[in-house]
């Protein structure tokens, strides 16, 4: 394997270090959440220790501190994600608020009845439901990009999908139940050729690979802090600045109004406009550093490392014969979801659980993927730059041991 001491970074889990059952903790379920380490731990309890305060509002010592370090964070999510201005960082509850966010503010702004939102057959139910939800209010339809059998998007299928009619195209960067990587900047080029704007849904792709929004010249992208090795409840939304200075506030508060009367209350600049109300301070701060450390390993060393424990994981579980990965495509990212002839997946998950390895078992969010493939769920192996080829080989001998346990 590849130069990334790996053993170290271990170390910076506490949590990676203890028994389940007896056994040695295998974390195998990093799509569902990424374990924290200690720097993460440590900047959320020095920030409830030193200067918890309210932001923005107070002049005193503590709030300026606590001001000081949440817009901090800020600037590192702009930086990690090279947006062009702070102003384009908006701090939201996960990647779910974030899609909710632009189908609620800007969907019913520029979305009608008639018009057309086209999504793809791999997407979580967060980047399918609040669409449906505009769909039923605005009567817009609700268009789908089909798969073929190894897990990739079918391009030709996605251009004649693209019309007229296309209003906004919302897309999974990396899927969760699959892996497959999209060719998002392309299919970006080919929206923008119609003038349609397009959400790329990052919540399993800035963990494992560089995002640059300008690069890849999305209009929106959304992503979320805990798969990120941050706190659960911290996301954030990019929006191009154009884009969100038009768009209504989602949510009305405090912190994102200028001024309030009875008679009219105008809205605060970008990003407080669309952070309403006491926002997850600690989170955010969270954030900042696991940006921070995850940029202190190197993002290039973090990709490299785990493309080469996925296709070890890849090569290990293919020689159970009884075993059928489910999801091949040409271009994946860290997770191996599969089906075993007879067993169900859930009661893998559980027998796997009693050795101490911890996958995901079930149609993780997204029943219209598993219905593709003609399955109800699958387990799913998903892996982090602390896993090991040893946590692999300890998965490949558990699932040998059930399979006999079934014979
Ligand atoms: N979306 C998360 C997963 O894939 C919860 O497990």
């Amino acid at each position: 394997m590849n130069t990334l001491n790996n053993q170290l970074l271990r170390q910076d889990f506490p949590i990676l270090h203890q028994s389940i059952y007896g056994k040695p903790l295998v974390y195998l379920d990093n799509a569902a959440t990424t374990q924290k380490p200690q720097v993460v731990i440590d900047a959320v309890s020095r920030y409830y220790s030193t200067i918890n305060s309210n932001i923005h509002r107070g002049v005193h010592y503590l709030s300026q501190q606590a001001t000081d370090a949440y817009e901090t964070s800020r600037k590192t999510v702009q930086k990690f994600i090279n947006a062009s201005s702070i102003k384009e960082i908006i701090f939201t509850r996960g990647t779910t608020e974030s899609v909710n966010l632009v189908a609620s503010s800007y969907g019913k702004a520029n979305i009608g009845a008639g018009d057309e939102i086209l999504i793809s057959t791999m997407e979580h139910h967060s980047n399918i439901v609040p669409w449906q939800m505009l769909c039923e209010e605005t009567g817009a339809i609700l268009r789908v990009i089909p798969i073929n059998d190894a897990g990739e998007i079918i391009l030709e299928e996605y251009q004649k999908l693209l019309t007229d009619r296309t209003k906004i195209v919302s897309i999974v960067h990396v899927s969760n139940s699959l892996g497959t990587i999209n060719p998002v900047k392309l299919m970006v080029e080919m929206a923008h050729e119609r003038g349609i704007p397009v959400l790329l849904d990052g919540a399993q792709a800035v963990q494992h690979i560089s995002v640059d929004v300008q690069d890849l010249d999305c209009d929106f992208y959304a992503f979320s802090g805990h798969k990120l090795y941050a706190p659960t409840g911290i996301g954030v939304l990019y929006g191009k600045r154009a884009l969100l200075e038009k768009m209504k506030p989602y949510q009305g508060g405090g912190d994102m109004i200028l001024s309030v009367s009875f008679d009219k209350t105008t809205y605060n600049d970008l990003p407080h406009k669309f952070e309403a109300g006491t926002p997850d301070i600690a989170g955010v701060i969270g954030l900042g550093t696991a940006i921070t450390y995850l940029q202190s390993i190197g993002l290039d060393a973090i990709e490299s490392y785990e493309k080469e424990l996925l296709n070890y994981a890849t090569e290990t579980l293919s020689k159970i014969k009884q075993l059928h990965i489910i999801g091949t495509a040409s271009d994946k990212s860290s997770v191996v979801s599969f089906v075993i002839d007879g067993i169900h997946p859930h009661d893998i998950g559980t027998l796997l659980d009693r050795e101490g390895i911890a996958v995901r078992a079930g149609h993780h969010c997204t029943q219209p993927t598993m219905k593709r493939f003609g399955i109800p769920a699958t387990t799913r192996a998903s892996i982090s730059f602390y896993n090991t080829t040893a946590d692999i080989d300890s998965l490949a001998k558990a699932l040998k041991n059930i399979i006999t346990m079934f014979e």
